[in-house]
């Protein structure tokens, strides 16, 4: 592993994503056998979340535990002395004397990177504004290999506010490393950005780009569903134009094949209806349980590693 600070997805080979992926699955095994584990003994981990979070923090923080590591936690920007006016420097430069690996989460884009400026301690990116969010795209993609058998030959839908979603962002430069096919399905206003459009073209990658679901959901074996994200909106009457702009159901689902499968980074607003939960397409519920030995692996991988 070449690494011990992660702030984007495109950082990644895909030697060091598979590196990851098998990592993942021993720690799953060490979980499900409930092996006591003590590879971050002795360790605490800063785990800094300056925006709201539910699933990021709380598996990172259930992943330092179950490694035997110790977690001292900061969150909500009121809180922190940027209120007072800190710069994300001293902050960072401050935090690096108390703990031995440091997990961010942070509103602005380019906060990760601004970060490891300031530091040369283990730091992993756990979502930058609408810049990236490489760990949930690790565990995007470890979910779709174990639910599918393979990250190559796939047609991957992504719907939603490819704009801003910073899950999306990280997933195609991610699964950039296969040979996937991109179905990207956004209204005009939230379509994907230039900057991953201009990567995809760079390493070859097919793509296209629909407004509306419905002609293509017999192509995908995929179907990443997102939400409008409100936060990052200057314009709430734009949000609230666009906020239900649309709605994924069981009956749309069901037009798909037999064996695709529907995730979602959640938290779901209005997209995402809940009677697709129980069909055996939805998998966004074990996208939340493999989030926990991923970035076991990922906490491991930036500690241990040469
Ligand atoms: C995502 C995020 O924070 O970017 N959530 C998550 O980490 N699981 C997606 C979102 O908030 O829509």
């Amino acid at each position: 592993m070449s690494f011990k600070q992660l702030t984007s997805a495109k950082q990644l080979s895909l030697e060091e994503i598979e590196v990851i992926l098998e990592k993942a699955s021993e720690m799953e095994k060490i979980l499900e056998q409930k092996e006591e584990c003590n590879l971050l003994k002795g360790k605490i981990v800063a785990s800094l979340f300056y925006e709201p979070s539910t699933r990021t923090r709380l598996s990172f923080e259930t992943a330092i535990l179950r490694l035997g590591g110790k977690v001292i936690n900061a969150v909500g920007e009121e809180n922190a002395s940027f209120k007072k006016g800190e710069t994300l420097y001293d902050t960072i430069k401050t935090i690096e004397n108390y703990a031995d690996i440091i997990v961010m989460r942070h509103p602005g884009e380019g906060s990760a990177e601004e970060a490891i400026r300031a530091t040369n301690k283990p730091f992993i990116n756990a979502g930058d504004g609408a810049g990236e969010h490489p760990t949930q795209a690790l565990l995007d993609a470890y979910t779709i290999k174990k639910e599918k058998g393979r990250l190559d030959e796939l047609t991957i839908g992504i719907l939603g506010d490819l704009k801003f979603s910073r899950t999306v962002h990280s997933l195609v430069f991610l699964l950039s490393n296969y040979k996937v096919n991109f179905v990207f399905i956004a209204p005009d206003e939230l379509k994907i950005p230039e900057k991953v459009v201009a990567f995809l073209k760079e390493k070859n990658i097919n793509y296209k780009e629909v407004t509306s679901p419905d002609d293509v959901m017999e192509e995908l074996d995929v179907f990443y569903v997102t939400r409008v994200q409100k936060e990052r909106f200057e314009d709430k009457a734009k949000y609230e134009e666009l906020k239900n702009v649309y709605y994924v159901d069981a009956e749309l689902v069901q037009k798909g094949k037999n064996d695709l499968i529907v995730l979602s980074p959640l938290p779901r607003i209005t997209e995402l209806s809940t009677d697709v939960d129980n069909l055996p397409q939805a998998a966004y519920f074990k996208q939340v349980k493999n989030s926990v030995p991923v970035r076991m692996a990922l906490l491991d991988l930036v500690e241990n590693s040469d």
